[in-house]
């Protein structure tokens, strides 16, 4: 079985994750600090957001050297040395490329915008204004805030306007033109052969955009993301032309020439699954985030049901499907889940460990966001310290930092992630909710994620063995992974105990400190080995 489809990857966000130098900031000598870490829980592979050149407007992913990095994080040297040390303990690194656009101080933009005649005026997407100075058309940025904010940004100079999907900073790449397909490609090549395991293609489902784009006007479009939920927002007029799959399918073939390479699409669009589907199926990417299955979860068993069985029988063998629970775009998971909840801590580390038995047990591969293998919550952002170019255009809104915030290593006044004020605020339940408590507690989440991926390790049913839904109860969810050494699910969404029809088998692993089975408790999960 490929290494990406039973490995189990850890997101790691780096400004946020350690800082060894004393800056507030995290850094890539931070990530390697903490390998031991990652033996300890039993990680195979980390991927780590943007660490290039970048004038930070959205923090890394807005690029303005794609071969070098950026000084707050390290150097080159720092980043060989990583993946040299990952590598001698077995961990695989794979990095985010960001080819959709490039920061605004990207000397590629800086001399697109000089002319409309330079050598790479054609390397962006530029366009003309209307006969009374109209917009090229009226699609809104995925980063507007309160108000609907224009993909078009005018450029004096040029006397046209530029395309951005996301913020002003951010033009997008004009990937039909053929210099700008050479340089990205040189790009991949210079980390591939550096030794990098793969690439996080960030924004991958927009590559191209329609070639007669004036005429592409969404009048679905009402809102940005975050003001809408997925399903309100229209994506279709820049989502998944032809060109970018196939586009997708050079890139892999590239990629190819490469041994054990692996390519994960960020994949962004109303039609959620059916996309992941198209971009996953042979020839294309290896995974697509699973962001539908992130964004639809809740405490309600027989939506997840649904969710899950659809997702399975949709993939089935055509392609490989990916779990994912949190990450840096979205709020945590616990938090999510407890919103409207009355819940006390012992609640809270059951819910943890109830997605983290989900995460790490369904068909495909799991992705931990950093800090949730502890049972990190949102932390509270006041105005003054808001960093998240979005979190400003939506204030009092929160943006995308409650989730951003330093990892917590220790009780300590910045708990072990810096000797100074971090650049966003540590959060308060760092005097419980740490690494370095949790390790010595048995019955901590960091403890239960270690022993779930134990178990994950121990049982090729769970990795590679077919998915079979159990009906038991409305409020439980269960299922059985088929194989050598099947293993048996039961999670209890609800916060009222169930009986069960159940009997047999092995429990092997328990968010209580023993099975009462048939009797479930509040948010119970539990993995039972059957002959
Ligand atoms: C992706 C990233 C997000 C970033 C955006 C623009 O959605 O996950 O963090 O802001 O692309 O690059």
């Amino acid at each position: 079985m490929e290494w990406w489809k039973e490995g189990v990857f850890y997101q790691i966000y780096p400004r946020s994750f350690k800082d060894s130098n004393g800056d507030g900031i995290g850094d890539l000598n931070g990530i390697s600090e903490k390998l031991d870490y990652f033996e300890y829980l039993g990680i195979d592979a980390i991927w780590i957001c943007p660490f290039f050149k970048s004038p930070m407007v959205d923090f890394g992913y807005d690029i303005s050297d794609y071969t070098s990095v950026d000084p707050i994080f390290g150097n080159i040297e720092d980043f060989k040395s990583l993946i040299d040390q990952a590598h001698r303990r077995n961990i695989k690194i794979i990095i985010d490329q960001v080819y959709n656009h490039t920061s605004d101080k990207h000397p590629w933009f800086v001399e697109s915008r000089k002319s409309r005649n330079n050598p790479k005026s054609d390397w962006y997407i530029w366009r003309d204004p209307g006969p009374n100075g109209e917009l090229p058309n009226n699609w809104v940025s995925l980063f507007s805030g309160q108000g609907e904010e224009s993909v078009w940004t005018w450029d004096e100079n040029r006397k046209q306007y530029y395309l951005h999907l996301f913020a002003k900073e951010q033009p997008d790449l004009n990937w039909r033109n053929e210099e700008v397909r050479k340089a990205i490609y040189d790009s991949m090549k210079f980390w591939l052969d550096m030794g990098v395991d793969g690439f996080r293609f960030d924004a991958a489902s927009h590559f191209y955009k329609a070639l007669d784009i004036n005429a592409k006007k969404g009048p679905q479009i009402k809102k940005s993301l975050f003001q809408s939920s997925r399903d309100e927002y229209y994506w279709d007029p820049f989502t998944a032309r032809p060109e970018t799959l196939i586009e997708v399918e050079n890139i892999i073939k590239f990629m190819n020439k490469y041994d054990n390479r692996a390519s994960v699409g960020e994949i962004s669009s109303d039609m959620g699954l059916c996309l992941y589907l198209l971009f996953t199926i042979q020839g294309r990417f290896n995974i697509a985030f699973n962001i539908d299955f992130l964004e639809k979860l809740s405490m309600n068993a027989k939506n997840i049901r649904s969710l899950v069985e659809t997702l399975d029988a949709f993939f089935g063998n055509r392609a490989w499907p990916s779990y994912v629970t949190g990450n840096h775009d979205n709020r945590r998971i616990l938090t999510r889940m407890i919103e409207g909840l009355h819940v006390n801590y012992e609640d809270k580390k059951r819910i943890s460990k109830l997605f983290a038995t989900l995460l790490l047990t369904l068909r495909g591969t799991p992705f931990i966001y950093y800090g949730e293998e502890i049972g990190m919550e949102d932390t509270y952002i006041p105005k003054d310290r808001v960093m998240d170019p979005w979190g400003k255009a939506l204030w009092p809104k929160p943006g995308r930092d409650p989730a951003r915030t330093p990892m917590q290593w220790d009780s300590s006044k910045y708990a072990g992630f810096s000797e100074v004020e971090p650049w966003l605020p540590v959060n308060d339940n760092k005097s419980f909710v740490n690494v370095k408590d949790e390790i010595k507690d048995e019955d901590s989440v960091l403890n239960f994620y270690k022993r779930l991926i134990s178990e994950r390790k121990n049982h090729d049913s769970l990795r590679n063995g077919t998915f079979e839904i159990i009906d038991l109860d409305d409020k439980v969810l269960a299922y059985k992974r088929n194989g050598e050494k099947p293993v048996v699910v039961i999670m209890n969404f609800s916060s009222e105990s169930v009986m069960i029809n159940w009997n047999g088998g092995k429990v092997i692993l328990d968010n209580y400190a023993k099975p009462e089975l048939p009797y479930l408790r509040s948010f119970e999960a539990l993995l039972i080995e059957i002959d």
